[in-house]
């Protein structure tokens, strides 16, 4: 029996992934690009052992109770190693859980490695990011460090649905800072939101029409090293999506009070002269893209405006590892 454990980093994404071209294979509609966070991670440990009776999944001390997309994918990894063995996997966040930040991006890019590893395969860079996707298609970006590019791809069988690292961790000092404005677990998940807005929203072909300009324009504000413009298509991205997001029938609305507050707070940031832009995802929490050497005070800004639960700061990190 091989034990392996791996970390990932969670990831931000400027450049919106929402809506599914195919369920099963878990294929986006649209490609994405994303910062990864070093502050940010998951450590899981796995075994695959013929003595176990069970799959057991122990996230942070306690057995998991609902753990169904877990084993699903373990089944993907001992399809893809001819393994019958059921695993024990162990699994922890370093930030807090209950906080409403998402962890199956890190979650699942730890679970992909630290699995592959111990059913003897040696997957890396696209054919991991690829079994990733099929976990989480958010994880797919967490398997690279620094700067990282989601293709959608066309193909049925998704071998072109992987993402791609475009800058190393080092090679531009952003940062991010989250503030979280409310804990506790989001009311409608990713999936499921993407599947009713794709099903329902008249917006959604315009969305996914418009989505390749916007990742050009990132791109060349990131060869560009341009935070103005890059900022710039980062809110464009996440408000057209919100806007998406409460076309859809019935609405998906996951801001609060808080939310709107803080935005509006960043806006002012920016015309007192001090570069920040806003990000949101499938919940109240907002992120705010920065330079590193911003980051101290946009944290103390944001900490002190009243209901804010917690604030969190973070540079640019690595990909998906083999922890030793
Ligand atoms: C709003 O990757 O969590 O954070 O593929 O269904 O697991 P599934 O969805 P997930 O969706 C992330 C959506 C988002 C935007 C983004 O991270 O690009």
């Amino acid at each position: 029996m091989q034990r392996v454990t791996a970390r990932a980093h969670a990831n931000i994404a400027l450049v919106k992934y929402w809506g599914k071209r195919d369920t099963t294979l878990n294929l986006p509609a649209v490609g994405s690009l994303s910062l990864t966070l070093e502050a940010l991670s998951t450590t899981t440990t796995v075994a695959f052992c013929p003595d176990f009776e069970r799959d057991r999944i122990v996230f942070e001390g306690e057995g998991a109770t609902h753990t169904p997309r877990i084993v699903a994918f373990l089944d993907r990894v001992r399809r893809l190693a001819g393994l019958k063995m059921p695993a024990e996997v162990t699994t922890a966040n370093n930030f807090p859980t209950g906080a409403g930040l998402a962890s199956s991006a890190s979650g699942f890019a730890a679970l992909a490695l630290a699995a592959t590893r111990a059913a003897g395969l040696d997957l890396e860079g696209s054919a991991l990011s690829r079994l990733a996707r099929e976990g989480s298609g958010s994880a797919a970006r967490s398997i690279f460090g620094g700067v990282v590019a989601m293709h959608a791809g066309d193909q049925d069988d998704g071998r072109d649905a992987v993402a791609e690292p475009v800058l190393s961790p080092g090679a531009w000092p952003l940062a991010v800072v989250i503030a979280v404005t409310a804990a506790g677990p989001k009311a409608v998940g990713s999936t499921a939101g993407m599947n009713r807005t794709r099903d329902t929203s008249p917006f959604y072909p315009a969305w996914v029409a418009s989505h390749a300009d916007d990742l050009d324009e990132a791109r060349r504000a990131i060869a560009a090293r341009d935070l103005t413009a890059l900022g710039a298509v980062t809110e464009h991205s996440c408000f057209k999506m919100h806007g998406l997001m409460l076309s859809a029938r019935p609405p998906l609305l996951y801001w609060n009070p808080l939310t709107v507050a803080l935005v509006q707070k960043v806006a002012t940031l920016r015309q007192e002269g001090l570069e920040a832009y806003c990000t949101i995802d499938a919940g109240p929490q907002v992120k705010v893209l920065c330079r590193a050497d911003a980051a101290a005070e946009i944290e103390a800004i944001l900490g002190a405006e009243p209901g804010v639960v917690r604030v969190l700061s973070s540079r640019l990190g690595p990909g998906a590892h083999v922890v030793p």
